[in-house]
This record gives structure tokens, sequence and C-alpha cells, in this order.
């Protein structure tokens, strides 16, 4: 098949570019390299196109012209929460205007389908765990309001101009390539401090749980929905909560280094949990995550390790 990824050089996207190659799928990244996201040029294999635009671009329907795709796969937005608070119109314009542009652009050259990079931020702070399908969206971040938006409009798409869709609702994304310098995951942040033998910050009192899904397993997903889960929205996580204090914990164990902890404040806003029950992706999609936390870790440690200069 022909597939356009776009932010297919950030963190996620280009582990999904790799597996579409292993496929044997011809793959076109189109990514702006946002100064603010982890969008790395050198993230793009050699054997997939790269475009260097913004997909807010009146270009992007020419690109799409010219290497008219089977299936799109938008994976770039403006992914911060904290920016999207400090700049609400900006999280919108990249995240709904250039989602826009992106179907429009799809629609026009007959792609088959789109899938779309939700978030669990679509649900807030629910009253029950695990969250499924069945919990109702409530984002209290301008970031999770805009990904529920979309997936409105591709209900709407679907609909009214027949370009179907998958949305996968991630929960919390780790692995190599992870952009350890941002707000990313505490994982890929503690790794940096780890290998520079700095001590960490552990905010609150370190028992608050997110759910950590595998990079890997994210692109095994993102194959599978290229022909699967038609019109669906899917909750994907592992349905296991792990605390902060875990996370340090399997460090230490992996590395050998205790680094020293120093105690932060709650920071305004953070969930004390979350939990992603990812069943009826197992069953609708046929995946299962399959890397477990320790597994997922060491990988991510051993990446980052390799880059450090000897
Ligand atoms: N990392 C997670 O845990 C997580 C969780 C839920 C959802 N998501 C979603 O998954 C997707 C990928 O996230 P990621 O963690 O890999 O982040 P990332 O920053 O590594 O990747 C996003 C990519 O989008 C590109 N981009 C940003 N603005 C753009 C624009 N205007 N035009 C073109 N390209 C642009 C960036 O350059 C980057 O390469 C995003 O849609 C994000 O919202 C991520």
């Amino acid at each position: 098949m022909r597939i356009i990824v776009t932010g297919g050089a950030g963190f996620i996207g280009s582990h999904i570019v790799d597996a579409y190659l292993a496929e044997g799928h011809d793959v076109l990244v189109l990514d702006s390299l946002w100064e603010h996201g982890g969008g790395r040029r050198a993230n793009v294999p050699e054997r997939a196109s790269f475009v260097h635009m913004d997909i807010r671009d009146e270009n992007v329907a020419r690109i799409f012209q010219e290497f008219r795709p089977d299936i799109v796969s938008h994976h770039a937005a403006q992914h911060s929460v904290a920016i999207s608070s400090r700049d609400p119109k900006y999280d919108a314009d990249v995240n709904v205007m250039g989602m826009l542009n992106v179907l429009d652009a799809s629609v026009k050259v007959g792609a088959k389908k789109v899938l779309f990079a939700s978030s669990g931020a679509t649900f807030g702070t629910p009253e029950r765990f695990p969250i499924t399908e069945s919990t109702p969206q409530n984002p209290t971040s301008p970031y999770g309001i805009t990904k529920m938006v979309t997936e409105h409009y591709l209900r709407f798409y679907k609909e009214e101009k027949g370009l179907d869709f998958t949305a996968l609702r991630y929960g919390n994304v780790y692995g190599p390539r992870q952009d350890p310098n941002g707000e990313a995951g505490v994982i890929a942040i503690f790794i940096g401090k780890f290998l520079k033998h700095e001590g960490i910050r552990i905010d609150w009192d370190g028992e608050q749980t997110r759910d950590y899904v595998f990079v890997k397993d994210v692109a095994k997903l993102n194959v599978l929905a290229l022909d699967k889960g038609s019109g669906g929205c899917y909750v994907i996580g592992t349905n296991v909560k792990t605390s902060v204090n875990q996370i340090y914990r399997t460090l230490v164990q992996i590395s050998g280094f205790e680094a020293p902890v120093t105690q932060g404040p709650r920071r305004p806003g953070d969930a004390r949990d979350a939990q992603f029950d990812p069943a009826l992706a197992a069953k609708e999609l046929g995946w299962t995550p399959q890397t477990t936390l320790l597994d997922g870790m060491q990988q991510t440690y051993d990446y980052f390790k390799a880059l450090v200069p000897a």
C-alpha cells in the first residue's frame, strides 16, 4: 500500500514508518520538524520519502496528489498539554485546522482511510478505572479538547465524504527516540538524568500512576489497524497502573545507579491515576501489548546509552 505518515519524523510516527516499511509498504513522511516536538530528520529511514512541510500548508494537497496514498496515518500534532494551556489558539490551529487540511487532501485524492493518533487526554480525570470506550470523554486541557473534537470530524468525514478512519486513544507511550528534553514521558526524562548521573525530582508522593505502553507495540497496532477497526475509536494501553516510584526503582535496577531523589510539589492539574483497558482493541484489531515494562525500559535505556559519547 501507499501510506503517508504525518509526523513520521517524530517519536511514535517514526516507529510506525519502520513497521510499514518492514511490511513492504511505500511510505512518505510529511513533517515540519516543529521546534518543540520530537521530530528529527535522522528518525526517517532512507527508504521512506520525506517532505518537510507544515500540515497547515496549502501545498499539502499537491503532495497528496503526487503520492496518491491509500492510507493516511495522522500523527503530526502539537502534542504538549502545557503549550495547549498557554496557547489554545495555536493548539487548535495545528490539531484541528491542520488536521482538516490533511482530511480534505485525503478525500480529494481518494484515500481509503485515516489512522488517527488520538489520546487518553480526551477522558480527562474519570471517576472510575480502568478507562474503556464507554468512559465519558471530559477533557481537562485544550489538547484533550482538540483531540476529542477531531474524532468527531473523523465521523463526519466518514459519513459525508466516504473517508474511513480508526482513532487510537493512546495512554503514555514510551520507548527509543522519545525526546528526553521536552516534557515528554517521565521514563525518557528519568533515563536522561540517570545517564548523566544526575539527581531526579519526583513530584507529589510518587505514587501517582500512569499506563505505559511500549512504542513498538503501538507500531504493531498501527499495522493491524490498516485494514481493521473501520469507524472505531479504541482505548490503547496495557491495563496496568505503574507509579513514578516504580519507574524510579526499575531504572535503579537496570542501571545500577541509585539516583538521588528530591521531592517536588504536586503539579497543578496532575491526575492521580491512569489505566487503559485495551479489550476492544484485542477483540476487533487483534492487538495486545507484548512488551513488559522491564523489557521496554531496558530497550529504551540501551538506546539512549548508545547515544552517549564514549
Ligand atoms: N507520546 C505519547 O505518549 C502520546 C500519547 C497520546 C497521543 N499522542 C499523539 O501521538 C502523536 C505523536 O506524538 P509523539 O509523542 O510521537 O510526538 P512527537 O513530537 O515526537 O511527534 C509529532 C511530530 O509532529 C510533527 N509536527 C508538529 N507540528 C507539526 C505541523 N504543524 N506540521 C507538520 N508536522 C508537525 C513534529 O515535528 C513531530 O515530528 C501526536 O499526535 C500526539 O498527540 C502521543
